[in-house]
């Protein structure tokens, strides 16, 4: 086996076992475009420079993007020996351009090396899942768009309140990835900061530009202090906070579409090509794309809460803790792709809604008594007043076994005189939803306004 790039200072090889243990080049392979990218950026600065030639600097980025080449090509693989991807890197470039593959390394560290990969890799990453959430989005507001006017039930401790168009209903969703799509962008700020050039911890000797990496690599603005530059890891944990909420929406989106789809809510019915059967119960059919969504879920708290714990007693700058930072991070973010993109198809193409079955359940429940006291308050009773003559029939009613829209326009009297024959309207399950006009509310005009807005909200890239 090959010798460890720093073995001159020890006297005997590394135990292979702990070779294993050491090495991150298994998983910190997922950055080798970032790494020879950002290679590429420090050679160009340091021909810019004059702390190696022009020529030099050529020959380092050539070198760099024929590894670039192997790698696409699936040629390079390297071993455990090269104990992480930078080592690896350099190794294959010095076997390129000769001994000027070892200039490479001048004026910079694997700290900050490190520390810009994670950036580049988590940049291209966030622009991608804010896109995904941008497809996510669309197919909401395509669903919503054809059920303004489909009534689902609204539930407050899961128990009926207020029927909801199913339009309103999605768009909630939309909102929420709304706000998951701007805060990546506003986590993005804080990721696109370069930490090239911070070297070890104090900075270099030599006369490097680090806006000028900076700029090559098209980062915002570069780190103030070195130190901080090395150890800082909040842009890590600011996505995982980011993905977490991510998740968090998809999971009870998944929740809902679990219940929905079930004997009790029948409100959907999931297609066949996204549920899957039981080996032993021939009459199943499983919401399995939910469940595995909300399982998932635990997997990116879980590596929010690991990096937080990482971070939480290290001293400043580089220590080897840092490492631990990248599965967690690329596990997340394959996560979130991987669930955004089967939630998309599953309410692109695979579940429909019951309409008739929707339409049923929104009228046969008390979650229009809210409208029938609203009706009283609207003609000057008090509201608490009103609020306790309706109790009192929905308690009257429930034990005669009937509904408000039963009553008979004497019982609405008897009850008070304010009642007229426009009660039964105002009961009615589409009035009910119709009425509810208020800003942001789910009166079907407001929803017809949201939608407008999310249309245009979504075009915004
Ligand atoms: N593989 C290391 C990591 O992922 C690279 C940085 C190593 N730096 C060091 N001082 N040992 O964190």
């Amino acid at each position: 086996t090959k010798e460890q790039t720093w073995s001159q200072r020890f006297e005997s090889a590394l135990h292979p076992a702990i070779a294993r243990f050491n090495a991150s080049i298994g998983f910190d392979i997922e950055l080798i475009e970032y790494d020879l990218t950002g290679s590429q950026a420090h050679a160009k600065m340091l021909a810019h420079t004059g702390i190696i030639s022009a020529t030099e600097g050529e020959k380092l980025v050539a070198g760099l993007e024929q590894i670039r080449q192997e790698y696409h090509q699936g040629k390079f693989h390297p071993g455990i020996d090269a104990e992480d991807v930078h080592f690896a890197v350099e190794r294959r470039l010095t076997e390129i351009v000769g001994d000027i593959g070892k200039k490479l390394h001048t004026a910079r560290s694997r700290n900050d090396q490190v520390g810009t990969d994670t950036r580049l890799y988590l940049r291209d990453q966030i622009q991608q899942i804010k896109q995904q959430l941008r497809e996510f989005q669309g197919v909401l507001v395509d669903i919503a768009e054809q059920h303004i006017e489909t009534l689902i039930p609204g539930y407050t401790h899961l128990q009926r309140a207020q029927p909801l168009s199913l339009a309103h209903h999605l768009l909630a969703y939309f909102q929420m990835a709304q706000r998951d799509w701007e805060r990546l962008g506003d986590v993005y700020r804080r990721v696109n900061i370069s930490p090239l050039g911070c070297g070890a911890l104090a900075g270099t000797t030599f006369p490097i530009d680090r806006h000028y990496t900076a700029e090559l690599l098209n980062f915002d603005r570069v780190y103030e202090n070195s130190l901080d530059g090395v150890s800082d890891r909040d842009f890590a944990i600011e996505f995982l906070c980011a993905a977490s909420l991510i998740m968090v929406h998809l999971s009870r989106l998944s929740e809902e579409i679990i219940l929905w789809s079930s004997e009790e809510f029948r409100f959907v019915t999931l297609k066949d090509s996204c549920s899957t059967g039981s080996s032993i119960m021939p009459q199943k059919k499983n919401p399995d794309v939910p469940e595995l969504i909300r399982g998932k879920t635990g997997r990116i708290f879980g590596h929010l809460q690991a990096m937080l714990v990482i971070m939480k007693g290290l001293p400043l700058a580089y220590n080897k803790d840092l490492q631990e930072d990248k599965e967690g991070l690329f596990d997340s973010v394959n996560t979130v792709k991987a669930c955004l993109e089967a939630m998309t198809i599953l309410l692109a193409e695979g579940l429909e809604f019951r309409t008739q079955r929707l339409a049923a359940a929104v009228a046969e429940d008390f979650s229009n008594a809210t409208d029938v006291a609203d009706y009283l308050a609207a003609r000057g009773v008090p509201f608490r007043e009103a609020y306790n003559l309706v109790g009192k029939v929905v308690k009257t009613s429930i034990a005669a076994g009937k509904l408000l829209k039963d009553l008979t326009l004497e019982e609405w009297q008897q009850l008070h005189p304010a009642f007229a024959v426009d009660i039964y309207e105002a009961i009615s399950p589409y009035q009910v939803v119709a009425a509810r006009n208020s800003y942001g509310g789910t009166g079907f005009a407001q929803v017809r306004k949201a939608l407008l807005a999310a249309r245009t909200q979504i075009a915004q890239q």
